[in-house]
């Protein structure tokens, strides 16, 4: 498979190529540049690419803080990087972050090129140019936007991806799917999605994401309006990540929430549960998530440990919430997801806190 788009940004256009093989070929022609990638391929990538200085980073939260950063960038001079180097991220969403944050401010921002390896960095973070840096105990606090000068995604590399991780990645495709419309949820449901699948359909899949992505992307690049609608299910699903203590990972957290988000309207006053009998497509869409969720063999454990109390402090505290209102994206009863105002009130604490324990109680062990 080989195919290639732009993405508009303020800063320039840049590439995706959606490429068979990318990850041998693409990656050897850059000679000048520094790597820096997922420790996974520590052993590996010095195959490829013989005698190249890389960096390899551990894929953790603790690495995509700001606390690791001045140590980073350290070694990044150490490694004699000046204005004329490039830098070359091998990894998944933790390395994507890390080598967006330093290209933005190492000798005040240098071009990057990205490599995803997991299914999650594929179909929805390679785009879109942020990098979310956690601080302490926040997710994702502070960031900077610097897009890639290209982005070259060989479907092949998460052939070594556990299940759990594949299904994290196709919820968050399948979200950004939904979140398009319709039309480009039914293409996504097509490619037959699920952990192992071929690599063509796979390919399909990650194309389908990525353009419905870039709309959002191109008509909103700073999170004003539009954009803003990809965050659903991530209110939720962040507090549930962050109580877990990272041990669920994103785009399984991001599948709950969105679960959440869909009960807290059946909850509502004038829900009930045929709040979305006018919508099908919730059906199906809650169904695929069901499925997907299944394949994360620890999330009953993982479930069953949270504490409730503090998905909902953590859930209190996320960033988006004004004075008086918590937003949250929601879905209304013609399945269009949509960004909603919920008044600071006793009332709503106790919708949001019963769609969770509903939610959670369906996944516990
Ligand atoms: N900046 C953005 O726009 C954006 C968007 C979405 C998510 N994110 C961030 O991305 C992070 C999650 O990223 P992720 O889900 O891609 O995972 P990840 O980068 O955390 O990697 C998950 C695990 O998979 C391993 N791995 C990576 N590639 C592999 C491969 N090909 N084979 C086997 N193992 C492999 C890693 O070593 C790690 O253990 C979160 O921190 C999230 O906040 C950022
Ligand atoms: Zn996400």
């Amino acid at each position: 498979m080989s195919e290639s788009f732009d993405i508009k940004s303020s800063i320039g256009s840049y590439g995706v190529h959606i490429e068979t093989g990318a990850f041998g070929t693409r990656l050897s022609e850059r000679h000048r540049d520094l790597i820096l990638a997922d420790k996974f391929f520590e052993d590996t990538l010095p195959l490829l690419l013989p005698a190249r200085e890389t960096i390899f980073i551990e894929a953790m939260e603790g690495a995509k803080s700001l606390d690791a950063a001045p140590e980073l960038i350290e070694r990044i001079r150490r490694a004699g990087a000046n204005r004329e180097t490039r830098f070359v991220s091998v990894g998944g969403g933790v390395l994507q972050d890390v080598c967006t944050f330093v290209a933005s401010i190492y000798m005040r921002g240098l071009s990057w090129v990205y490599f995803p390896t997991t299914v999650l960095g594929m179909v929805d973070s390679c785009i879109g140019g942020k990098s979310s840096i956690n601080v302490g105990p926040y997710k994702n606090l502070v960031g900077t936007y610097h897009p890639p000068q290209n982005v070259f995604i060989d479907p092949e590399v998460i052939h070594t991806l556990p299940f759990d991780q594949q299904a994290s990645g196709i919820i968050e495709a399948a979200k950004i799917c939904f979140c398009r419309g319709p039309e480009f949820f039914a293409n996504y449901l097509k490619c037959d999605p699920y952990p192992g699948m071929q690599f063509d359909s796979l390919g399909r899949m990650i194309s389908q994401s990525l353009r419905a992505k870039k709309w959002f992307i191109e008509v909103d690049e700073f999170d004003q309006k539009e954009r803003l609608l990809l965050n659903f299910g991530h209110t939720f699903g962040h507090a549930i990540e962050g109580a877990s203590n990272y041990g669920i990972s994103h785009g399984i957290a991001v599948g709950l929430g969105i679960l959440c988000a869909l009960e807290f309207n059946r909850q509502s006053l004038l829900g009930g549960p045929d709040y979305f009998a006018g919508a099908p497509i919730i059906g199906d869409f809650e169904s695929h998530l069901d499925t997907m969720l299944q394949y994360d063999h620890t999330l009953p454990g993982a479930v069953a440990a949270l504490s409730v109390p503090e998905v909902m402090e953590r859930l209190k505290s996320d960033k988006k919430h004004k004075q008086d209102s918590y937003v949250l994206i929601l879905v209304d009863r013609t399945g269009k997801v949509v960004i909603e105002k919920v008044p600071r009130s006793v009332e709503s604490l106790q919708r949001v806190q019963s769609a969770i324990t509903s939610v959670l109680g369906r996944y516990a062990a």
